[in-house]
This record gives structure tokens, C-alpha cells and sequence, in this order.
């Protein structure tokens, strides 16, 4: 099955190249743009077909993924209309719909390593899509309303994630570590909590007791992070992009 990805940024060069790293890159037919990135993006994934035509790819592929920026979806859709039939066409772009477009799907960048948290909207075709999602990481089909919410925790999640990451590591480097080494300490803390979370299908506060000593030095960081109202600031912030 050919797999046309229209646009090759940010998010969609992150499918290819996890796809590509998942043995799919004979599949692959990737535009963009410019000749910069199709030039990019074959010297990353060199076995993928990469063109500048639309329609062309469109014309080949039997899956078409649209990976542009959301003002750009219409204008691709009326370009390529005529070569997609009954093909499946599937979205990733934020908030576009449009009659054309069988499939809503929501990755994150973290697809280029076959780690995406990826949710699919509920549909007819979903579960075709989600085949394909789910070989770049995890993949949910969830209804419409929660596809807003999913966007939030998994495609800006990262974002979210990387802030904390970003405070930890300052103030590892306030406390005396180079930033490199406060960077890796910070990784491998975040690794350690993930591993145990699922390894032991515990709840988040449940771990936190694992390691809070009472009267000890781990309370009174957490008491600090309520202080400054840590988790009131992640919950508003997940909010903040919902539609009213
Ligand atoms: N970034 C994320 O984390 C993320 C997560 C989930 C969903 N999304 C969605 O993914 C879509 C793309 O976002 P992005 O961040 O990847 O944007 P981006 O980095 O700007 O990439 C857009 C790509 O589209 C290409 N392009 C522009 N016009 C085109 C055209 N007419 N035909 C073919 N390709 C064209 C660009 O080519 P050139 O490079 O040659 O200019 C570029 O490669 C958006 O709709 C966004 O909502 C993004």
C-alpha cells in the first residue's frame, strides 16, 4: 500500500521517518514545498520517493496524508482532488475539516522515533488509519469531542513536557551541574517516572508515596510546587487551546 505524504515538516517529515525506520520506505511518496527539504528529507529516509507534485504523488499513492499547515488544506484538497477517487485521505491538521476528508488524525513528533501518541477520530475508516499510526507509536480512536483534548495532552503535550524538562535542568544548573550533565540527570529522572508508572500501573500519587519519606526532604519540594500552584497551572494550561 503507497502512502502519499503532502508536506514534510515538522510533523509530516516526522511520519515519514518514522515510518521510513518502521521498513515502510518503499511506500513512501513525500512532498513539499521546496526542493531544500525534499532534499533533506531523501538524505534522511533515501529509499522514499520524494517529488515536488501533489497531484502526481496523489495519482500513486493508495493512502494520502495531508501534512500541511491548516490555511493550506483547502487549496491542497482542490488540487488534488481529481487523482484521490475513493482513496483514503487522512488529516493531521489542526481544527480543518472538510467533506473531503475521511480520516481527523492527531500525532506528535515523537512519531520520527515510533514513540507518537497519536488519536484518530472516530469514523468509518478510522481503524485503517490507525493501523498505519500505530506503527509509529501508540494510537487511540476516540470520539470527536475528545479529539480537541487529545491535541492538548499528546501534540502540545511535548511542548508542555519540554518546559519541565527545561525548569529541572535550570535548576540543576543553580545547583552546580554543567547543563549537559543537569539535561541528562533531568532525562533519566523523567525516563526512571515513566518506567515505573508503567511497569507498575501505579497512580502518579501512589508513586509520589513511594518516595516521600514523612517529615522528610521529598515533601517539601512537592509542598513548594503547590505553593506556586504547579498543578492548577498544568490543568489550565492542557485547557488554555480547548475552543469555548
Ligand atoms: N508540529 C506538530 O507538532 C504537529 C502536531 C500535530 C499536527 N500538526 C499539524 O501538521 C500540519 C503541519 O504542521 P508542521 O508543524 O509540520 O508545519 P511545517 O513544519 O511548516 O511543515 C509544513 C510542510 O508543508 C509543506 N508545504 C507547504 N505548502 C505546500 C504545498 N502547497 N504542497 C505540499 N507541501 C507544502 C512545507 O514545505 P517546505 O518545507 O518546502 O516549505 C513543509 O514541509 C499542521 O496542519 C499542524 O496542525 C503539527
Amino acid at each position: 500500500m503507497k502512502i502519499a505524504v503532502i508536506g514534510c515538516g515538522n510533523m509530516g517529515g516526522a511520519l515519514v521517518k518514522g515510518w521510513a525506520k518502521a521498513g515502510m520506505s518503499a511506500n513512501l511518496i513525500v512532498t513539499a514545498r521546496t526542493q531544500e527539504t525534499l532534499g533533506s528529507i531523501s538524505k534522511a529516509c533515501p529509499d522514499i520517493n520524494a517529488m515536488p507534485d501533489n497531484r502526481q504523488a496523489a495519482a500513486e499513492a493508495d493512502v494520502v496524508v495531508l501534512a500541511v499547515k491548516p490555511w493550506l488544506v483547502e487549496g491542497v484538497i482542490a488540487e488534488i482532488v481529481t487523482e484521490l477517487g475513493d482513496k483514503l485521505l487522512i488529516s493531521v491538521a489542526a481544527g480543518i475539516r472538510h467533506d473531503r476528508i475521511n480520516v481527523y488524525a492527531m500525532p506528535n513528533i515523537a512519531a520520527e522515533f515510533g514513540e507518537s501518541m497519536t488519536f484518530v477520530e472516530e469514523s468509518p475508516l478510522a481503524s485503517q488509519a490507525a493501523e498505519l499510526f500505530g506503527r509509529v507509536g501508540e494510537c487511540r480512536i476516540v470520539p470527536r469531542r475528545q479529539m480537541e483534548a487529545g491535541m492538548m495532552m499528546a501534540g502540545c503535550g511535548i511542548a508542555y513536557v519540554m518546559r519541565f524538562l527545561r525548569a529541572m535542568t535550570e535548576g540543576g544548573v543553580e545547583m552546580g551541574f554543567r547543563p549537559d550533565e543537569a539535561k541528562e540527570i533531568a532525562l533519566q529522572t523523567m525516563r526512571g517516572a515513566v518506567a515505573l508508572l508503567h511497569e507498575t500501573g501505579l497512580h502518579p500519587e501512589a508513586a509520589i508515596d513511594k518516595v516521600t519519606t514523612p517529615g522528610g526532604i521529598t515533601i517539601k519540594g512537592l509542598n513548594e510546587l503547590d505553593h506556586a500552584a504547579f498543578n492548577s497551572a498544568v490543568i489550565r494550561c492542557l485547557k488554555a487551546g480547548l475552543e469555548k
